[in-house]
C-alpha cells in the first residue's frame, strides 16, 4: 500500500444537479433529509433496520438473529432458510406477476434491414417451468446440493436459467466470463473442484462466433476435474461431443419434469463463487451466501434503479461479471420487473444498437460503464440522436471511475437533461453497490458516487485507520458489516483476512483511494494495489506477469496499468528476455498471442516493452510507481535514488525514444 499521504486527487468539479422534480414525486426516497434520516437509522442500530426489509422477503423459516459479527466472519439472519431462486420466481408468480415478461433477451445477428432476428420475451411462469426442468437436469446428472458448477457461456437467457436452477437446488455456481480463456478455466475448475461445466457450442459477438465450446475441450486436456459437460446449441458451429462426458442441453431438459419445489437453504449456505482479480497471480473465489445477498442486492436494486413494477430496466454488463450477477439477475428479479438481456457488442451492427435497443423496447432504466460511454461519446452524438430515448428514466454507471465529461454527455445526450445518473460504487466482494446517490433524494456531482447507502458505514481513512479531514485523501474502508458482503475467499481463510482484514484496523479495506469534500460526498480514485481496470474489467497486474513468465524467452515481466482515454486503464508490459534471445517485433507479436491465450483477449497489453532489467529497490521490489510514470508520460522525473540499478531506467528510456 502506499502512503495515504500521496493519494491526492486533482479533481475539482463544482457542478451540482438536483433530483429532477418529475422524479422526486414518484420516487422510494424524495429528500436529502429523508434519505440522511434513513442513514442515521440504520447505522443506530442495524439489527432493527435490517429486520425491516428483511420481513418483505420469503423464508420457509424465519431466522432468529439479523447479524452474528466475529470479525471478520459474518453470519446473516441467522437460523434462517430461504431460496433466492424462489424468491427471484416462485414468489413474483405469487404476487400476481406470473405473466409480466421477467427476461426480454435480443441475440446479436441482424437481418438485411439491420432488426435483431430474435427477441424473446420469457414470462416469470415461463422462467419457473424452465429453471424447473434445468433443475431436475442437473439432478439427473448427479449434482447435488453444495457441488460447484461452473457456467461458461454467452449472453442467452439459459445462463439465467442455469443459475437460477443451481441456486434453486443448492448448488453453488461460478460462473467464468467468455472472454478468459482455457488455462483460465481449468484455474477456476481447480479451484473450485466443479466437475461440471454448462457451456454453449459458441455465442454471438461482434458478428463472430466466441467457439466456448471449443476452449471447454481444451481446459478438459488440462486437468482431469471435468467430468460432465452440458452444451446449449446457439450458434450451430461444429463441436465436438466427448461420448460419456458431453451432453446437449435440450436433450437433458427434453424429458425433465417441469415440477421442482425450491429447496429451503440455510441463510448462510453458498449460493456462488466469482473469480477475480487481486493482488497474487492466483485468482481468488469470491463466496457469497444465500440470504444476505439475496436481501441486499434486492434492497439496493429497489432503491437505487428506483425500480417500480412496470420498468423496463436494463443493465448492459455481461453475467460473467459481479455487475451481472446482481444487477442483471439477482437483485432485478426479486423486484418482479422486465429485465433487458442483449447477447452481443455495443457496436454490432453498427454505432447505435444501445440507443436503437432503448427505443425499441422502451427501457426506462439504463446501466451501463463509463468505458462504453466514453467509446460512444467518440462516435460522436448523431448515433443516439437517430433513436426516441424518452422512455429512459434514469441512467447508471458502474465499474470504474466515470471523468466529467463523459458524465456531463451521458446526462445531455442520453438522458435528454432530465434523467438522474446513479455512479454506483462496489466490488466482487461488496455483493452489491455501497455507495451511490439514491435518486430521488441525492444532489448528483459528476465524477462523485456520492454517499453511502443505508446500512453502509463508508469512511476515508490513513494506515492507522484515521479518519481524513475533508478533501484529504485515504483509503476507503467499510467499518460495519453488510448482507452483500462476500463471507470469505474460497479455501483460503488466511488470504481473506490478508487481504481485505488487516492493513486497517477493524474495518474491510476495498483497495481503493479515495477522498470526502465538505459535503461528505466521495470521490473514488481508483485502486491503490495491483488491481487494474481495463474497460472496466477487473485484472490483476501479477495474472498477466505470470503469463509473460511463463513463456520461454521471457525471463523477468512487470505490468502496470497507465491511464488511457477510452478504456480507463490500459496495460503496460516490461519484460526482460533471456540471454541469448532476441528481443524484436516477432517476439512481442508472440507474447501478445501467448497472454491471449494465458488469461483471455481481455489481458492483451496495450504496449509491451524490452529492458535488460527491471528497476527495483535495494529489497527486490519492483519499483511499479517508477514504471507506471514511464508508461504515462514516456519518462521518468520521479526520485530515483532508492533504485539498485539506475541504469536500467536509463535504458526504458532509451527504449521509449
Ligand atoms: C472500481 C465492479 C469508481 C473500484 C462492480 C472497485 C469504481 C473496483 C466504481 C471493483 C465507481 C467500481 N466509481 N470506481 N462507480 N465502481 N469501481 O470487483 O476500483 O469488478 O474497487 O466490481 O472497480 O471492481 P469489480
Amino acid at each position: 500500500m502506499p502512503d495515504a499521504t500521496s493519494i491526492e486527487s486533482i479533481m475539482r468539479e463544482q457542478r451540482q444537479f438536483p433530483p429532477p422534480e418529475g422524479f422526486v414525486n414518484h420516487a422510494h426516497v424524495r429528500s436529502l433529509d429523508q434519505y440522511r434520516e434513513l442513514h442515521a437509522r440504520s447505522l443506530a442500530d442495524p439489527d432493527a433496520f435490517w429486520a425491516e426489509i428483511a420481513s418483505g422477503f420469503h423464508f420457509f423459516k424465519k431466522w432468529d438473529r439479523v447479524v452474528e459479527w466475529n470479525l471478520p466472519f459474518a453470519k446473516w439472519f441467522v437460523g434462517g432458510t430461504t431460496n433466492v431462486c424462489f424468491n427471484c420466481v416462485d414468489l413474483q408468480i405469487q404476487r400476481g406477476r406470473g405473466d409480466h415478461t421477467a427476461l426480454l433477451w435480443e441475440g446479436e445477428p441482424v437481418d438485411e434491414n439491420g432488426q435483431p432476428r430474435e427477441i424473446r420475451r420469457i414470462t416469470y411462469k415461463q422462467l419457473l417451468s424452465d429453471v424447473s426442468r434445468f433443475a431436475n437436469a442437473l439432478k439427473q446428472l448427479g449434482v447435488k446440493k453444495g457441488d460447484r458448477v461452473t457456467l461458461y457461456m454467452p449472453m442467452v437467457p439459459e445462463l439465467v436459467v442455469a443459475m437460477l436452477a443451481c441456486a434453486r437446488i443448492g448448488a453453488p455456481h461460478s460462473v467464468i466470463f467468455g472472454g478468459f480463456s482455457a488455462p483460465a478455466i481449468v484455474d477456476r475448475v481447480n479451484d473450485a473442484d466443479s466437475n461440471v461445466i454448462i457451456t454453449a457450442d459458441g455465442g454471438f459477438r461482434r458478428g463472430q462466433i466466441v467457439p466456448l465450446k471449443a476452449a471447454v475441450d481444451e481446459a478438459a486436456t488440462l486437468t482431469d476435474r471435468i467430468k460432465k459437460v452440458v452444451v446449449l446449441k446457439r450458434c450451430c458451429n461444429d463441436v465436438t461431443m466427448t461420448p460419456g462426458r458431453d451432453v446437449w442441453f435440450h436433450d437433458i431438459v427434453a424429458n425433465a419434469s417441469d415440477q421442482c419445489p425450491a429447496e429451503p437453504l440455510d441463510s448462510e449456505h453458498m449460493l456462488f463463487l466469482l473469480y477475480t482479480s487481486g493482488s497474487t497471480g492466483k485468482p481468488k473465489g469470491i463466496l457469497h451466501t444465500t440470504a444476505g445477498y439475496m436481501i441486499y442486492t434486492a434492497y439496493t436494486a429497489k432503491q437505487v434503479f428506483d425500480l417500480k413494477p412496470d420498468d423496463i430496466y436494463w443493465c448492459t454488463a455481461d453475467i460473467g461479471w459481479v455487475t451481472g450477477h446482481s444487477y442483471v439477475v439477482y437483485g432485478i428479479l426479486q423486484n418482479g420487473v422486465t429485465c433487458v438481456m442483449y447477447e452481443g457488442a455495443p457496436n454490432f451492427p453498427a454505432w447505435d444498437r444501445f440507443w436503437a435497443t432503448i427505443a425499441r423496447h422502451k427501457v426506462t432504466k439504463f446501466y451501463t460503464a463509463p468505458t462504453a460511454i466514453r467509446a460512444f461519446m467518440k462516435q460522436g452524438v448523431e448515433w443516439p440522436a437517430k433513436h426516441d430515448l424518452t422512455s429512459l428514466k434514469l441512467l447508471g454507471s458502474v465499474g470504474e471511475p466515470i471523468n466529467p465529461e463523459a458524465w456531463m454527455w451521458y446526462h445531455e445526450y442520453i438522458g435528454m437533461g432530465g434523467c438522474p445518473i446513479v455512479d454506483t460504487w462496489w466490488q466482487t466482494e461488496t455483493g452489491g453497490m455501497l455507495i451511490s446517490p439514491l435518486p430521488g433524494a441525492t444532489p448528483t456531482k459528476p465524477g462523485s458516487a456520492t454517499l453511502p447507502l443505508p446500512g453502509i458505514d463508508a469512511a476515508i481513512v490513513d494506515k492507522s485507520g484515521n479518519v481524513q479531514p475533508a478533501d484529504g485523501g485515504g483509503y476507503l474502508c467499510i467499518r460495519k458489516p453488510w448482507p452483500g458482503m462476500l463471507r470469505g475467499i474460497y479455501g483460503d481463510e488466511e488470504r481473506f483476512r490478508k487481504q481485505y482484514w488487516s492493513e486497517i484496523p477493524g474495518a474491510y479495506f476495498t483497495g481503493d483511494g479515495a477522498r470526502r469534500d465538505a459535503d461528505g460526498y466521495f470521490w473514488i480514485m481508483g485502486r491503490v494495489d495491483d488491481v487494474i481496470k481495463v474497460s472496466g474489467h477487473r485484472l490483476g497486474t501479477a495474472e498477466i506477469e505470470s503469463a509473460l513468465v511463463s513463456h520461454p524467452a521471457v525471463a523477468e515481466s512487470a505490468v502496470v496499468g497507465f491511464p488511457d482515454d477510452l478504456t480507463g486503464e490500459a496495460i503496460a508490459a516490461f519484460v526482460t528476455v533471456k540471454s541469448g534471445i532476441p528481443a524484436n517485433d516477432e517476439l512481442k507479436t508472440q507474447l501478445l498471442q501467448h497472454v491471449v491465450h494465458a488469461v483471455g483477449s481481455i489481458a492483451r497489453p496495450k504496449s509491451i516493452r524490452f529492458t535488460e532489467a527491471l528497476p527495483k529497490t535495494r529489497s527486490g521490489k519492483i519499483m511499479r510507481r517508477l514504471l507506471r510514470e514511464l508508461a504515462t508520460k514516456g519518462r521518468v522525473d520521479g526520485d530515483t535514488t532508492t533504485l539498485e540499478d539506475f541504469s536500467s531506467i536509463a535504458r526504458l528510456r532509451e527504449e521509449e525514444a
